[in-house]
Formats: C-alpha cells, structure tokens, sequence
C-alpha cells in the first residue's frame, strides 16, 4: 500500500526522491507527492494518478530545488484519490509537512480535539490530522522533535511517518509502529524508506526501525530513539540484494520475470537447508518432543499464502498425521479459535506486514499457541514478532501478482514436512530419501516448466481464450488448491471472472453455470485420480464447456481423448507435483492479460503490500 521515502543529502532531493517513488509503485497506490525544502522554505507538488503525472508535472524534480525531501505513493483509504487528499500534508499552519503509510484509528477524536482549538482542515485524510498535531505543538513551544513525539503519544493505529519542519531546512525525522520503515546510510547522505528498493541504488546499508522508534537525521549526523525518548544503538545490516533484482532486467514485465525466477528461488529456498541428504533448519527448535505433543497445527495467511495453507494442510496431514487446518488470517482472528499452547500456528506472508495476517499472529500468541511464520521479507513486523521464523530467498517480489514467493513458500512447506515428519518417526527413510531427491531436483524440473516450447504453448491458448468472460477452474486434492491460486491469478491480473472448485463439488450447483463456450481449466496431475478428473471433464464438455487440461506428459495422450487443448508438465514425486503445476497457470494468467491489454504489474485497486484490515 502506501509507499514513503526521504532524502537528506547534497543532491537534489526531487529526481531522488521521484526515483525512490518509482522503485515503491509495486506496493500499490492511485496518487503521489513530493515536498522539498529550498533553501527559504518547503515546497509541496502532488499529484493523483500515476507518478508519471508527478514526473511531468514537476519536470522530472528540476522545478523543486532543495536537497532535503519527503515523497509518497498513496493508496486511498480515508478520502478519494485527489490532489487534495495526496500527500505530503501540510500543518494548517505551514510549519510542518508529513508523509504516513498506515491508518490513524483515533482520527476522529483528534480532528475535534484541534478543531476545537481553531485548527482547520483541508483534506479528507487521517494523515493530516497528524500534520496538524505536530503543528499545534511546534507552534506552541518551537521544538520540533518534542512536538513529533508528544503527537506520536496521541496517536493509536499504525504508521510510517516522515518529516519535515519549515523552520529547519536539513532535517527529517521519521518514525514507526506496525508499518515497515527503513533507514538507509550514504555518504554525506542519508535515506529513509518504506522499502529496500527504494534506496538500494544508493545504498546497501541499512537499519531495520523497530515499532515505536523514531530517528532523526541529515546528511551526516542520524540519531535514533526508542518509544521513551532514550537514544539507541542499531544494527547495521547489508542488504544482499544486488540492484539488478529490483529491476526488469529485459523483461516486460516484472510478473513474467518472477515467474522465470522460480527455479533460483527455489533453489535459493531449498539448497541452504539441504545438508549430507538431511533437511535441516538452523535457528529453529521444533523437537521430537514438542511435536509429539501438538495436538493441531493451523496455517492462517491471506491471499496466494492462504492457498499455500490450503495445499499445506494435505501435505503435512498426510506426512505428519497431525490433524491440519488451514484459516483466512481475516476471519482466523474473530472467529474466537480454538488455539492454546498445545497447538503450532504456522504464519505465512510474502510481506511480512500484511495487517490482518500480523494480528492472527499476535492473537495466536495471545491464546499461547507457539507461532511459527514463513516470510520473504527480512526485519518484517511478522518476521519479528512470530517466535521462530523460516525465510523464503525469493528476493524482492515487485509484480502485485504474487508468483514466486508463491512457489518459494510451497518449497519451505515441503522441507519444513520432511523435517517435521522425520522428528515425529512418521515418514519412512525411504520416503524421507526420495523426498529430499525430490526437493533437490525441484528447481531443475521447475525449468524444464519454463522450456520455450511449453511457453509458447501456453501464449498460443491465451490468445484463444483471452475474449472469453467466465473461466472455471477445477481438480482434485491438491490440484483442487492449485485451482485456487491459478484462479486468483487470472482474476487479479486479467480481470477475467473466474472460479476455483474441487472437480468432485461440480455437480453440486455450479455446473449450472457451465454453457457452450465457457473456459474450463481441469487440472489432472493427481494419477490415481485421472480417470475421475476425465469423468469430470466429459461432464463439462457435455454441456459445451472449452476444455483446457493441465497434466503429466505421460498422461497426455489419454487426456488428448476429452480434450484438444494440453498443457503437460514432467513427472516428479506426486506430491510435489503442484509445485510444477502452478507454473503454466502463472504463464496463463500472465498472457491472457497481455492480450486484454491489462496492466500486468500493477493490477487496479490491488496493493502489494495490504497494511490495513
Ligand atoms: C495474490 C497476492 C495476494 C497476497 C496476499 C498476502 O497474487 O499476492 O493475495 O498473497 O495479499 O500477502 P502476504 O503474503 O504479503 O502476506
């Protein structure tokens, strides 16, 4: 959602920041702005629409001078996209200007509280309601980082916030609580960000801030502070991404080049926890003893890492026969679970912030269950907060549509099963032995996916299907999870409405639906369940549906007799079959946009990064 940088240096800060704004558009937004302090004063330029409006309108930063400056990428949530509602704010008074990622919960009662003393109003945000606190204190006593802090007191809800007091012209303060903010180190230089892309072109030194800190900083000095005002030390970290990740990289499209991405981030994922024929994890203690004595394990995450659960829960009940659900973080949190400390809850998110998956965190904790969470980004607010963390090396993900953090978290479920099943004496050396042959030979048959004459198969079948209007996708066991997330990605990509069932619930109501002509996408990877898969697809066709089939090359040949149109991946271990599956869905997805002529990237009303209920 909401995307926030700030420079402070001897740069021009506009084109910088700008820079920054482009590097943060993957999190979603619908307007953008920039406030640059001169050398007289603050000069504020925003804009609704895409940044490329913010670009023209200020000639790519040129007409803002000064080199210290805050910019934004806002995803409406209190008021319309508009240039009014855009940040930065300004103070009603002018003193202060301000960016926020996050949501201000108590807005209400702090707009009346400063209404109520004169201060006016001119947006419809919750943001400016923090400008305009700052302000009132700052015009009061002139102290500027004891007005942030006294506001920040006042405020409850999350926030990433930069800025800037007209009053000093080298300055920036920031701080945070439940939305990410980092902190970048130049020389004579220094950078704050709601992301590492924004600053890695810069910079690969970096503090995490912690919830509840703020920093204060120029070009050369940077203090940091914790919630009680006490100073702190931080942690230098390097980032290891090299810049190049967080680019296209001759691709059209960052979506297509993640998708190609997959077999290094699953080799990325799986390699360092393969070691002399083991899985092992390092840093994480889930011992026999402890397993034994888990009476439920719950996946709970939203989206695509919610489908991952849902494929989770056969993997792992199966392996570990320990009984598995898998929950929507979303409903998870108000459906007053059935959680304690005999149970593991195992946390799954991309991003690490996503606001509804980190408060089923917290309420897991709350109800002491132990909590467990896979996560792509490092330093995230559920990264920190579960009490043992698994790491995907997917490196950045910018495309909205999630494909190979997607793939990597698959990856992570799969070794985190062998390690699980081994401890518990539930899984066989021989299976154990094939399973982690199967995980190394993953990223190469993940490949042999992406072979040009598979892709080209597939752009040949969504520029044939890319006009239709409906589209339904159905399997069976794990190929009926796999439809799940191929649907979503067709929805979210090409805007093209579709729906996943289990192949069996068909006849069950939504067949009605089915007339001639529309889409059917049926999954057949699961071999003992083919010939029912083939019975399924009969029954569609029956009634006129256009049939595409997904299965194992040594399967194609049967399935050519219900069905022209075949997609084939390459026989692995059954289970990791999914795996490989998802890959031509992703591909499907990905050309049936191109030819809508979608915004593939950046999907509308979609954010990457979702940081509110
Ligand atoms: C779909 C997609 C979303 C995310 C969901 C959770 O392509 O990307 O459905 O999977 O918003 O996000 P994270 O994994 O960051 O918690």
């Amino acid at each position: 959602m909401c995307g926030i940088v700030g420079y402070a240096g001897g740069q021009q800060a506009a084109p910088i920041l700008l820079e920054g704004l482009a590097k943060l558009e993957y999190r979603g937004y619908d307007s953008a702005g920039i406030c640059v302090h001169g050398a007289k004063e603050m000069q504020v330029v925003k804009a609704k629409g895409r940044l490329k409006v913010l670009c023209e309108k200020t000639q790519d930063g040129a007409s803002v001078p000064g080199t210290v400056g805050i910019g934004h990428t806002r995803w409406a949530t209190h008021g319309a996209p508009s240039d009014a509602n855009s940040h930065p704010h300004l103070s009603d008074s002018g003193s202060v200007a301000v960016v926020h990622n996050g949501i201000i919960e108590n807005e209400a009662k702090l707009r009346s509280w400063l209404m109520e003393r004169g201060v006016r109003f001119h947006s419809e945000t919750d943001t400016e309601v923090v400008a305009n606190l700052v302000g009132y204190y700052y015009d009061k006593d002139g102290n500027f980082i004891a007005a942030v802090r006294r506001a920040l007191r006042q405020l409850e809800g999350s926030y990433a916030l930069g800025f800037l007091c007209a009053d000093l012209p080298n300055l920036i303060v920031a701080a945070k609580k439940d939305s990410p903010l980092i902190f970048g180190y130049g020389d004579g230089e220094n950078f704050v960000a709601s992301d590492v892309p924004a600053i890695l072109k810069h910079t690969q030194t970096v503090s995490y801030m912690e919830d509840g800190e703020m920093v204060v900083f120029d070009g050369h000095n940077v203090r940091f502070f914790d919630g009680m005002g006490d100073p702190v030390e931080k942690q230098r970290e390097t980032v290891t991404w090299e810049l190049s990740a967080a680019e296209r990289g001759g691709f059209d499209h960052f979506m297509l080049k993640e998708i190609f991405e997959q077999p290094k981030a699953l080799k990325d994922t799986i390699s360092p926890r393969l070691k002399n024929g083991q899985v092992v994890f390092e840093g994480i203690d889930l011992s026999a003893a402890y397993l034994k004595d888990v009476r439920k394990i719950h996946l709970v995450a939203c989206g695509s890492a919610y489908y991952v659960s849902v494929l989770a829960k056969y993997i792992i009940e199966k392996a570990c026969h320990i009984p598995t659900e898998a929950a929507m973080a979303s409903e998870f949190r108000y459906a007053e679970p059935v959680v304690d400390e005999h149970d593991l809850v195992i946390i799954i998110s991309q991003s690490g912030e996503t606001a509804d998956t980190l408060a089923a965190l917290r309420e897991a904790k709350r109800l002491g269950a132990k909590t467990l969470a896979i996560v792509n980004v490092v330093g995230s607010a559920i990264a920190k907060t579960a009490d043992q963390t698994i790491y995907t090396w997917a490196g950045p993900e910018i495309a909205v549509a999630t494909t190979k953090a997607y793939s990597t978290q698959l990856a992570v479920v799969y070794l985190l099963t062998a390690y699980m099943a081994r401890q518990l004496g539930t899984m066989d050396e021989e299976t154990y032995h094939a399973w982690v042959q199967a995980l190394e030979n993953l990223p190469a048959a993940a490949e042999r996916v992406l072979c040009p004459e598979n892709v080209e198969t597939v752009q040949f079948l969504a520029s044939r299907y890319y006009g239709h209007h409906d589209a339904f996708y159905i399997g069976r066991n794990v190929d009926s999870a796999i439809c799940l997330e191929g649907s979503l990605k067709l929805k979210e990509v090409a805007y093209l409405h579709s729906e996943a069932y289990p192949a069996g619930e068909l006849k069950h109501g939504p067949i009605s639906l089915i007339e001639n002509g529309t889409l059917v996408v049926a999954m057949a990877t699961v071999a003992p369940l083919f010939d029912k898969m083939m019975a399924n697809i009969r029954e569609v066709k029956a009634r006129g549906a256009d049939v595409l089939c997904v299965t194992l090359e040594e399967s194609a040949e049967e399935a050519a007799k219900q069905t022209d149109n075949i997609l084939t991946i390459p026989k692995v271990l059954p289970v990791f079959q999914p795996s490989l599956s998802i890959i031509p869905l992703q591909l499907f997805a990905y050309y049936v946009a191109l030819n809508r002529g979608c915004d593939v990237d950046k999907p509308r009303n979609l954010a990457k990064s979702v940081t509110v209920e």
